[in-house]
């Protein structure tokens, strides 16, 4: 296939046929955030490469070997974002979002860039749906945002997802772990591979992510930071989990998460599934205390997560989740003659300004034709529009399930006419009890 029509590798499009279903995840995700008080904020696709650097941290993988980095015609060095957080970070510091009342939720809908080696569950661009939650230290708040993305799994009736936390401390308890992990590493110096031989003496934890099988495999072995906490991260995390008790969300301490980024700090989670093959995990997040001070503003503790939307939706499809139905076409206008055509799409205006979706002829086809198409689109009715319809100033409204045809005027009443019919059926489709319901009624009322 010639270089121009064909997508590049890890890239993938969403297409007419099936955009209705990340649309429905996406409004479910943002419904269910807002119900937390969280806002969305929208962010650059691309930063200062710096920002990156400094907040995602330049021994990380992601800085290291993922990010696409181009200069600029002004001889900047830009990067498309390789996750949310430290642009959203950016932007609360610039605008001053720590004046407004605290904590400051924001939520996003982004896609992300990041050059990995493409496969199931990993692109080179997806899509993330991330909520950072700033200015509370208290655990409370972490274990009300895993609540969040429980309620979002529970919602869209995605199930088997283990949530698994950890706490990977402070900085100040951290010098003391960084020392047991360089003493450990220092043993297994010469299997480590080379970017993990730089990371010993920098930051030895980005040991423990490295995606090499050797050096994962040596990992396995290594100390764990939880037997490392400060007296005040370990009842942080104590608090954590005494509040996920309470709310009665299940999960396990998994103290080998250390997650790919560098700003966190203290609690640490995720959300695995086996379901969907090696990139499991379809969410991760946790607290980054020191990530604002890091980039420039003042010290505000702070906290979130993001969700991978291609992973969620491979699990979804994988539990063969049903996603409500795509909209159908309410009425489709079949037209013989211009005259015809201009009085459809005058009736259609006005269908459309009720909010139903009404179409008619654009490819100037016959009513056979038409008709066909009208069914393609899985039209609920249709109507003939030709010259005798126009000078009687009445046609016929056909239901396409039954067939059944009531004549309805072609006047300025049509719409609120069509939407008489329309409930009609609605109600005749509708078994006894599923009215009765509908209209809030017990069955011995
Ligand atoms: P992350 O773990 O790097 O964290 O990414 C979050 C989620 O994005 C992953 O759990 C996964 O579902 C999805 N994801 C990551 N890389 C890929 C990829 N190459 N292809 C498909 N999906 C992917 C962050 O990005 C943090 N910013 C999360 C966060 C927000 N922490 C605090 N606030």
């Amino acid at each position: 296939m010639a270089l121009v029509t064909k997508s590049i590798k890890g890239t993938q499009d969403t297409l007419p046929s099936e955009s209705y279903k990340i649309q429905f995840v996406e409004q479910s995700v943002l419904e269910i955030a807002k119900n937390y008080g969280y806002k969305e904020i929208r962010v650059p696709v691309f930063e200062h490469t710096e920002l990156f650097q400094r907040g995602v941290g330049d021994t990380t993988d992601v800085v290291q070997k993922e990010m696409y980095t181009f200069e600029d015609k002004g001889g900047r060095s830009i990067t498309l974002r390789p996750e949310g957080t430290a642009g959203v970070v950016r932007s609360y510091i610039e605008h001053g979002l720590f004046n407004e009342a605290q904590p400051q939720k924001v939520c996003y809908l982004i896609s992300c860039y990041r050059y990995e080696k493409p496969q199931a569950g990993r692109l080179r661009e997806f899509h993330q749906f991330g909520c950072e939650c700033f200015g509370t230290a208290s655990p409370a708040a972490d274990a009300e945002l895993i609540s969040l993305v429980n309620d979002i799994f529970a919602f869209l009736d995605v199930k088997n997802l283990k949530i698994q936390i950890n706490s990977i401390g402070c900085p100040e308890c951290r010098k003391n772990y960084h020392k047991a992990l360089q003493e450990y590493f220092e043993s297994k110096k010469d299997e480590l591979c080379g970017t993990c031989l730089g990371r010993l003496e920098r930051n030895p934890m980005r040991i423990l992510d490295c995606k090499s099988p050797i050096c994962s495999e040596i990992a396995k072995d290594a100390p764990k930071v939880t037997d490392y906490l400060c007296d005040e991260c370990d009842e942080h995390f104590k608090k954590v989990q005494q509040y996920l008790d309470a709310m009665n969300i299940p999960y396990e301490v998994n103290p080998s998460i250390v997650r790919g980024l560098d700003y966190y700090t203290k609690t640490v989670f995720e959300f695995v599934s086996t379901e969907i093959g090696a990139q499991g995990t379809v969410c991760g997040g946790g607290r980054y205390d020191g990530l604002v001070e890091e980039i420039g503003g003042n010290h505000t503790p702070a906290l979130g997560f993001a969700m991978g939307m291609e992973r969620l939706l491979l699990l979804m499809q994988a539990q063969g989740i049903e996603f409500p139905p795509e909209a159908k076409c309410d009425l489709y206008i079949a037209t013989m003659g211009d005259d015809a055509l201009g009085k459809a799409m005058n009736l259609a205006a006005s269908m459309r300004e009720f909010g139903y979706y009404a179409e008619f002829d654009l490819m100037n086809r016959g009513i056979k034709a038409q008709m066909k198409y009208a069914n393609k689109l899985g039209a609920a009715f249709t109507l003939v529009l030709g010259d005798n319809e126009l000078s009687e100033g009445k046609a016929k409204l056909k239901e396409m399930k039954t067939g059944e045809e009531t004549e309805i005027l072609l006047d300025d009443k049509f719409t609120v006419n069509f939407d008489a019919v329309y409930f009609d059926k609605l109600m005749e489709g509708l078994e006894e009890q599923e009215v009765l319901g509908a209209f809030g009624k017990k069955e011995n009322d």
